[in-house]
C-alpha cells in the first residue's frame, strides 16, 4: 500500500470517510469507514482524523429548576479574574489524558488552558454568572483545592454556550459535574439567557449521559478535523 496515496485532504460523506487523493490516483476507489480511517490514521498513513460530535441544547424557558446538590465538604466559588490560574489548572488536570484533549490539543497542556481561560474571560459575551470553580474543604481550609471548572459565552440570538466543564478524576461521580451545570444554568437564567448549548464528543458517552440527564437534547451532529500530533505522522 503506497502512503502517498492519502497524503490529501479528506472530505467525509454521512458518517464515513472519502479520501480524495486515493481516487485520483486510481488505487483505492471505495468510501472507507471512519473507524478503518483511524486505524489507517494510526498506520501513520493519514494526518488527519474527523471527530463525531454532538451540538445540545437546553430550552431554559421550560426548565424545572432543579436544587443544586454537593457534598457537605465541596462548595462552590463564582467569579473572579483573580481566579484564571485556579480555573486554568483545574481544566488542565481534568481533561489530560481524556478524548477531549485530543480534540482540541489546548486542553492537554496547562499552558493552553491557561491562555484559553484569559481569552474566555475578555470575550465580549462572557457570562460570569454562569462561570463556577467547584472547591474541596473536607481536608480543612489550609488543604482546600479546587476540583471542578465551568463557564459560558453568549451567542448570538441570545443563547449561550457552557464551555470545557471539568472535574479532575478524584472527584468525578460525587455530583460536582451536575452542580457545576445547574450553577451556569442559574445564572444565564438569571442573565434572561433562553437557549443553552454546549458540544459534546461522541466518544465521551458518560458525559452526554450527564447532559441527557439535566435535560439536554441533541440538535446536530458535527464532524471536526483533528490533526494528528507530528510525532504520529509519517516523516
Ligand atoms: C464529564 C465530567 C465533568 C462529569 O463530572 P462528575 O463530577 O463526575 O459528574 P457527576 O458526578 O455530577 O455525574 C456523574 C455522571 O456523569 C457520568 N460521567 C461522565 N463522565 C464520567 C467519568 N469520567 N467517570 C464517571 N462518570 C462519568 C456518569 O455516567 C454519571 O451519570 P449518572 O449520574 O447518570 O450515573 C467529568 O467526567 C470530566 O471532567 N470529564 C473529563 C472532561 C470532559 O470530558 N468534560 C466534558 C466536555 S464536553
Amino acid at each position: 500500500m503506497d502512503s502517498r496515496c492519502f497524503a490529501g485532504g479528506k472530505v467525509l460523506l454521512k458518517g464515513a470517510l472519502f479520501v480524495p487523493g486515493a481516487i485520483d490516483c486510481g488505487i483505492f476507489k471505495e468510501v472507507v469507514s471512519n473507524a478503518l480511517a483511524n486505524e489507517l490514521s494510526a498506520m501513520h498513513f493519514i494526518k488527519q482524523r474527523y471527530v463525531k460530535r454532538f451540538r445540545m441544547e437546553l430550552d431554559l424557558r421550560r426548565w424545572q429548576r432543579p436544587r443544586i446538590g454537593l457534598p457537605l465538604d465541596y462548595r462552590l466559588v463564582g467569579w473572579n479574574p483573580l481566579l484564571v490560574p485556579h480555573h486554568a489548572k483545574v481544566k488542565y488536570e481534568s481533561f489530560r489524558g481524556e478524548i477531549d484533549a485530543q480534540v482540541f490539543p489546548c486542553l492537554g497542556k496547562y499552558e493552553g488552558c491557561q491562555k484559553l481561560m484569559s481569552e474566555i474571560g475578555k470575550k465580549e459575551g462572557f457570562v460570569p454568572e454562569a462561570t463556577w470553580l467547584a472547591e474541596y474543604i473536607g481536608a480543612g481550609p489550609r488543604k482546600a483545592e479546587y476540583c471542578g471548572t465551568i463557564q459560558a459565552v453568549r451567542s448570538h440570538r441570545g443563547r449561550a454556550n457552557i464551555q470545557n466543564i471539568g472535574v479532575p478524576p478524584l472527584h468525578r461521580g460525587r455530583g460536582i459535574g451536575t452542580a457545576l451545570i445547574l450553577a451556569a444554568l442559574m445564572g444565564l437564567d438569571y442573565v434572561g439567557v433562553p437557549r443553552v448549548r454546549l458540544e459534546v464528543t461522541a466518544e465521551n458517552a458518560g458525559a452526554i449521559q450527564l447532559y441527557r440527564r439535566l435535560g439536554f437534547r441533541t440538535i446536530r451532529t458535527l464532524y471536526k478535523t483533528v490533526e494528528l500530533a507530528p510525532a504520529a505522522t509519517p516523516r
